[in-house]
């Protein structure tokens, strides 16, 4: 018998307010022509009152539980990745949990940053194959309009909000599911993306500071290296991949990694223009927004790739 995390369902959410760059100008030094240029971004989503990462992960949680033809009641393992709970305890899990109406299942929160989500996956995938789980929502969800300095035009036009979940179910099969994770992680750079606040440090929950050249070179670096790795361990070759879904940082990390490796642009999914950078819940929504919109489809093979603050940084290849 060969036990893989199979995705059954996806699914997202964003809140309702969207801001334009033109919009953010109108607070912010700053400017469209600026902000299409260096990033792509064109759009971003800001949750408004009463939109916290729990109600947005429960959201896309139900949407994901839809499209897999799953109820709630078969979930036993909630894993969300988050920077941005709504509380420092509990695991915004056990929120998501209670807001889906389950009783019983196992639920906890992982904080990896961007990463968080390529992470997330690698515990749930771990444990299915384990037989400590059977059926998990993996989601990723984040506020980080929260923790944003809205005076810092260097950070505060590049993140957005949102939410992104897939349902992963163990089946007994060859043909699909996830097929290998790489994950690293290199705790050397934390000065370079972080928030200058903490519950054991300041007390405060403290705002978002970025070097954003410096995380702009490791990770067309690291990300190309990491999507190798994971495809190799899959025992396939780079050419064989139909989708690339990366962590939407930046455009130009996109074009730049994808280049690095030979890859087709038209391979990429990108929806760092109308979502901004969405930290842990990136690549979720982008890979919800392919699949929704027909591109991803089942028996394609995909590599999910993101890098955030730690440094941590990871790839997952799987067949859809
Ligand atoms: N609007 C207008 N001007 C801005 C601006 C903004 N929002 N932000 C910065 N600038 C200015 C700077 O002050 C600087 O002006 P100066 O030359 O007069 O000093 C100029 O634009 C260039 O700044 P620089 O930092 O060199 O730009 P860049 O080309 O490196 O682009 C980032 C900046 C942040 C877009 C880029 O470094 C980046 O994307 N880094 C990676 C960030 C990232 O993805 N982080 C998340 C990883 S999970």
């Amino acid at each position: 018998m060969t036990l893989r995390a199979v995705i059954a369902g996806t699914g997202s959410a964003l809140p309702k307010r969207r801001v334009t760059n033109e919009e953010l100008a109108e607070t912010v030094d700053t400017s469209d022509e600026w902000i299409v240029e260096r990033t792509g971004i064109r759009a971003r989503h800001i949750a408004g009152e009463g939109e916290t990462t729990a109600t947005l992960g429960a959201e896309a949680a139900r949407r994901a539980l839809d499209a897999a033809g799953i109820e709630p009641t078969a979930i036993d393992l909630i894993v969300l990745a988050t920077a941005t709970p709504d509380q420092t305890f509990p695991a915004s899990a056990t929120k998501i949990q209670d807001m889906l109406g389950i009783r019983d299942c196992v639920a906890f929160d992982v904080a990896a940053v961007c990463s968080g989500f390529l992470y997330a996956i690698s515990v749930a995938e771990s444990m299915i194959r384990a037989g400590s789980a059977r059926t998990a929502l993996v989601i990723g969800a984040e506020t980080f309009s929260r923790i944003l300095d809205w005076e810092d035009r260097t950070t505060c036009v590049l993140f957005g909000d949102g939410a992104g979940a897939v349902v992963l179910r163990g089946e007994d099969t060859e043909d699909r599911g996830i097929l290998s994770v790489a994950l690293h992680a290199d705790g050397r750079h934390n000065q370079l993306l972080y928030v200058d606040g903490g519950p054991s440090t300041t007390g405060t929950v403290g705002k978002l500071r970025m070097k954003g050249q410096e995380v702009f070179r490791h990770a067309v670096v690291n990300l190309a290296a990491v999507l190798g790795e994971a495809v190799a361990k899959a025992g396939l070759e780079m050419k064989a991949i139909d989708w690339v879904v990366p962590h939407q940082a930046n455009r130009r990390i996109l074009d730049a990694t994808a280049r690095k490796l030979g890859l087709s642009p038209e391979k990429v999914i990108v929806t760092v223009d109308e979502h901004a950078n969405t930290s842990a819940a990136s690549v979720p929504l982008a890979l919800d927004t392919a699949v929704r919109d027909g591109r991803i489809k089942r028996g394609d093979l995909v590599v999910l790739e993101a890098m955030g603050g730690g440094f941590t940084w990871g790839a997952a290849a799987l067949r859809f």
